[in-house]
Formats: structure tokens, sequence, C-alpha cells
């Protein structure tokens, strides 16, 4: 691994991400059988969380109960204020002597670099305003378990240029897919990332598009997340009328000419991008991705600390 830090998916080699998809499947089998892996015994993780959350912090304290390990939950109030009451820098380099890695949820992403900049100990994102790198390792292991192999097969992210789509194009750039991400006028992914991502290693590639009808055309996995992230709330009502058309219903799915599986990060918002008829016809993929970041997180902890 290029690091003991896992804060973006481009910061990893194709095939080093392959490898944690390896040890994840693996890891998977073994806890399906009844096995277990105690190699974190005696370790601690301490979560470092600025917005709310039930899939990231659950699997992770999950995960690291599994491994032997235990953890620690902070919420903002608990330390004053992620650089608030202190500077991030002498947080880290105080959890630095208690703990051996932080997981952390940003606002900025510079908070989650910034705290990877003074550790000794591992740092994981686990979620920033740029990205959200566990989500989309964990939707590649679901769509292999699905679908087989990952390569050549067409994604396709209907809503908002946010963190959820930059992960999920990093991944598919390295893994091996045709990523297609279909956004409104004003949401589309930034060119710096666009930039970012031509210079990756990988076999896969990515497409910007504005029509959901046309890019869903031939798409395996349709693929949408929430229009208004954590922080964006004031900007709810003119987001709701901006994605107007870019709803993930029964009619979209028609022009994919096929039978996509359909994904989705949660926490959804019925009515809004996806309908409740959608991901109830599509639950097995959607909850099987949900306990997969259980399964990519353990094996990224065993990977990093173990
Ligand atoms: N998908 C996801 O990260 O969910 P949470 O915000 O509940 O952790
Ligand atoms: N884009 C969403 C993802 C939630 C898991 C957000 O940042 O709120």
């Amino acid at each position: 691994m290029s690091s003991g830090n896992f804060l973006e998916l481009c910061d990893f080699s194709q095939d080093e991400l392959r490898a944690l998809l390896d040890l994840s499947v693996q890891l998977k089998q073994l806890y399906k059988e009844g096995g277990r892996d105690t190699c974190l015994a005696g370790k601690t993780m301490a979560m470092v969380f600025e917005k709310p959350s039930s899939r990231t912090r659950i699997s992770f304290q999950v995960g690291m109960a599994q491994l032997g390990g235990s953890s620690i939950y902070l919420r903002p109030e608990d330390i004053g204020g992620l650089g608030v009451r202190e500077p991030i820098k002498d947080l880290m380099r105080v959890l630095n002597g208690y703990v051996d890695v932080v997981v952390a949820r940003t606002f900025g992403h510079d908070s989650v670099v910034e705290l990877a900049e003074y550790a000794t100990i591992s740092v994981i994102n686990a979620l920033s305003d740029y990205n959200h790198p566990c989500q989309a390792m964990a939707d590649m292991l679901t769509i292999q378990e699905h679908l087989g192999d990952l390569s050549g097969r067409k994604l396709v992210y209907v809503g908002d240029g946010n963190n959820v789509a930059r992960s999920l194009g990093a991944a598919s750039v390295k893994l091996g897919l045709q990523f297609v991400v279909v956004t409104p006028k004003g949401y589309e992914l930034d060119d710096e990332f666009l930039a970012k991502l031509a210079r990756q290693d990988g076999s896969g590639s990515i497409e910007c598009a504005s029509d959901p009808a046309a890019a869903v055309h031939g798409a395996d996995v349709i693929y949408t997340d929430t229009w208004t992230s954590m922080g964006q709330e004031e900007e709810k009502e003119k987001r709701i009328k901006d994605f107007t058309g870019f709803q993930v219903n029964n009619e979209l799915l028609s022009k994919t000419g096929k039978n996509p599986m359909v994904m989705h990060c949660l926490p959804a918002y019925r009515g809004l991008e996806i309908t409740d008829e959608v991901i109830e016809a599509q639950q097995k993929a959607i909850f099987d991705q949900a306990e997969n970041r259980l399964h990519f997180q353990r094996a990224l902890l065993k990977h990093l600390c173990g």
C-alpha cells in the first residue's frame, strides 16, 4: 500500500484496490462461516465525526469489535468541535498517544487531510464533502457479487456530482468500469477532479452527461444519492427544482433497455432522487451495499492496523 492512511482512492493503485477487495471477500466468507480473526485484539479506534451517520459508524464499530478491538465514538460536542476547542493538529497529536487508528467524518476535506498530516497512526476518511472512499469500495464489492467481473460494466450515476460520485468515479476508473455521471447543469463533477482522474492507472473510463434518458442506455448498474448532502440543507428547495427529471424511477429504468441493478448509498429520500417502488424492488442490492460497508471496512482495518 502506498500509505498508512485511506483518504482517497486516487492514492492507491488498481492492484492495491483489488487486493483490498480480495481481502474483503476472504474475511466476509470467514465471518459468514462462523470464523473469527482477532488480529486487532487490544487495539483501539477513535471515531471523530462532524456529521451524523448510521451505516458508517455502526459498521466501523462492529468491524473493529469483530477483529477483537474496541472503539470510541466522538461527536462534535464531545471534543468541543473539530478545530474549535483546540487546533486539529493538537487533537491528532494527542490521539497518536492513545489509539491505533482514527476514522474521521468531516465537512471540509482539508480537515481529514490535516489529521493525516499530524498522524503517526492510520487515518481513514469516513466521508468528507469531497469524497466517500469506503462507500465506493463497498459498492464495488456489491457489484462484483451481483454481476461477477467488474471489468467493462456500465455504471451510470444519476444526480449530484458530489462526494459519492467522485469516489465512484475513481473506483470505476481504477477497477475497469465504464462510469457515466449524468448531472443537471451546475452540478457536474469539477474539472480539477476530472483532470486528476485522467492521470490515474486503471482500464476504466469516465464520461459526463446531462440527459438521463440517453445516458442510462445499456446500463448494468444505475446509482443515485441524495440531491442535498449533509451541510447543504439550506439549498434543499432550490436543489429539488434543479434536479427535476433526474429521479430514478421505473420510467428511467425502462430507458436502459436492460434490467439493471439499482444502487443507493443511503439514506434515501423516497419521492425525490428515487421512488419508493424502485427501492423496494431493488432492496437486495441496496441492503447488500449497506452490509458490505462492514465487510470492506473490516478488511481495511485489518490491512492498515493488523
Ligand atoms: N452511506 C452512508 O455513509 O451512510 P451513513 O451516513 O448513515 O453513515
Ligand atoms: N452525499 C451524501 C452521502 C451520505 C452518505 C452526503 O454527503 O450527505
